[in-house]
């Protein structure tokens, strides 16, 4: 049975006396609402540690003031019974004083500014900030051997990678697949926003992405492809923050360069907004 914590003592001792019994411990960092994504984290977890622990925690300084941190779905009873079933040891679950106990105000920051400065970063301003901060504070909290995050969020993996190396933080970090819908729809708690046909008009995202890849790998220009896409989709009624082709560690690649390439998307649809991406090879 998973054990739930809601105070940062019980969770240091029981992870304490499992590193005291050598056993090697994996986290697993969620905001709740949890689907199939989430849960083949946990799986990925299993794989690298002897114990798994996961949080959620919606957290408020990572919601920019006219984002949706009231209306975030919460649904803390299936989540608790979904990571269970997943092989989930223990579920840390702090309040908001716990993880903030200056408040939000005044508390200590943490800023990746190398990895935050464009797509999501620049969407979405001091949004990472957010992250890391409350990133290096669940490290702190759960002191886990190995972590595990989605590359549905390319770019926060980015920022994470970035943030264990310069804190020096004693923890490895494993990029989980992404999880799709069989309509290759990405996963994820915010498409509990979508209408039926809204969900149907999305996996118009992973399609692009498709596109785009395809277009680079048979050596049209960068700058064409990025803005077909943009129009399929802005034709399509989304409203495109961005859909670009980039290197691996998110610089822009030079004209007709090949290897490794991502290509992202960040685009609303109705209320909803929904990021995807696509590693592939040029
Ligand atoms: P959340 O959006 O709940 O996501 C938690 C983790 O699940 C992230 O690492 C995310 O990349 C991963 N994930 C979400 N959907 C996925 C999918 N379809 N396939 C694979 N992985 C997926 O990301 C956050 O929460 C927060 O920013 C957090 C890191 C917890 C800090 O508050």
């Amino acid at each position: 049975m998973i054990e739930t914590f809601t105070e940062l003592h019980g969770l240091r001792e029981r992870v304490r006396g499992w590193k005291r019994d050598g056993l090697r411990v994996a986290f697993v960092p969620t905001m709740g609402n949890l689907h199939d994504g989430h849960f083949s984290l946990v799986k990925r977890a299993r794989e690298h540690a002897d114990r798994v622990v996961a949080s959620v925690f919606v957290n408020p300084t990572q919601f920019g003031p006219n984002e949706d941190f009231a209306r975030y779905p919460r649904t803390p009873e299936a989540d608790a019974s979904g990571l269970d079933a997943a092989g989930c040891d223990a579920l840390w679950l702090p309040s908001v004083e716990t993880m903030y106990p200056y408040g939000v105000e005044a508390t200590v920051r943490v800023q990746v500014p190398a990895v935050t400065q464009t797509l999501e970063g620049a969407s979405r301003p001091g949004h990472f900030d957010g992250v890391a901060t409350v990133v290096s504070r669940l490290f702190n909290q759960v002191q886990p051997d190995v972590a595990v995050f989605g590359r549905k969020d390319y770019q926060q993996l980015a920022v994470v990678r970035y943030l264990v190396r310069d804190l020096a933080f004693p923890i490895e970090i494993v990029g989980a697949d992404i999880i799709r819908e069989a309509n290759g729809l990405a996963m994820s708690s915010r498409n509990q926003y979508l209408s039926d046909d809204e969900r149907t008009q999305a996996a118009l995202i992973s399609r692009c992405l498709g596109a785009m890849a395809e277009a680079i790998a048979s050596g049209q220009p960068r700058e064409a492809v990025e803005a077909q896409a943009v129009q399929r989709l802005a034709e399509a009624g989304f409203q495109p923050d961005y859909a670009v082709v980039r290197r691996p560690d998110l610089t822009e690649p030079a004209g007709g360069e090949t290897g490794s390439m991502v290509a992202l998307i960040a685009a609303r649809l109705g209320r909803t907004r929904l990021i995807d991406n696509l590693e592939f090879t040029a």
